[in-house]
């Protein structure tokens, strides 16, 4: 992964380590359940991992070859004691409590410093507003979070030049996913950057085109 230039700022962040899973309250929308990682999800988790158009949308573009490769190289960093790394759920469907999806902050290295959105729809449940519901309330509750001041290295492209910055949360879309872009947009991302990298995926010889996006924290005023 191309690393952006780094600028060094000032602002503040929801405070590390986060909240371990057994203290985090469900998020509750319209439709969804947005809730911490258990060991019991790991079939839910598995079934949407083991779906070659939903895996294709991610770094490896290819689906988990067992189940014991979900449980260790997945579901394990969301579990205690990896939980309070990041803060990443399960969307299940409120009706039913199946599992549809996963959507938060997966990632501990960042690639723009500022802490990455990511999010995943099983192949049956796209184009019903699903990940704009999850998207729009998470971001919401991402906000309400315990704050700490903190100095870090972001994406110079992100800011104005400012040595104090009013906190962002990011996003990085393939060009070539106009829905996951769409979300975002409707979600108050804007797109701040693009570049042009090797694709990573198993078996993809071409280049990617990734698209950078930042959403600005409700308190910023510029
Ligand atoms: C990307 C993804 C999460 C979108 O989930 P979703 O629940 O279908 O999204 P929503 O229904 O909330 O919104 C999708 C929007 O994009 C639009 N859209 C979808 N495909 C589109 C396309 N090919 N061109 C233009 N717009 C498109 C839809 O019309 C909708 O906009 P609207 O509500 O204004 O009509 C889902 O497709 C997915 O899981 N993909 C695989 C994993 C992935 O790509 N993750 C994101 C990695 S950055």
């Amino acid at each position: 992964m191309a690393e952006p230039p780094k600028v060094r700022v000032k602002t503040r962040l929801p405070t590390r380590p986060f909240p371990p899973n057994v203290e985090r309250k469900p998020i509750r929308t319209e439709r969804l359940i947005i809730r911490p990682f258990t060991e019991d999800d790991l079939d839910g988790i598995y079934a949407l991992r083991t779906q070659p158009e939903v895996m294709y949308f991610t770094a490896v573009g290819r689906i988990d070859p067992s189940k014991d490769e979900t449980r260790t190289s997945y579901l394990a960093r969301y579990l205690p004691p990896n939980d309070i790394r990041t803060y990443h759920n399960v969307l299940c469907l409120a009706s039913t409590g199946e599992i549809i999806g996963t959507g938060g902050m997966p990632k501990v290295d960042l690639i723009f410093g500022w802490p990455e959105i990511a999010y995943m729809l099983k192949r049956e449940y796209w184009g019903q507003g699903y990940a704009t519901e999850f998207l729009r309330a998470f971001t919401e509750h991402w906000w309400t979070l315990p704050r700490s001041e903190v100095e870090i290295e972001v994406a110079a492209d992100s800011v104005n030049g400012s040595e104090e910055v009013p906190e962002m949360l990011s996003a990085m879309a393939d060009e070539e996913n106009p829905g996951s872009k769409h979300v975002l947009e409707k979600a108050g991302f804007q797109e701040f950057t693009r570049w042009i990298e090797p694709d990573t995926r198993e078996g993809v010889i071409d280049d990617i085109t990734l698209v950078g996006f930042v959403l600005k924290s409700p308190d910023r005023k510029d």
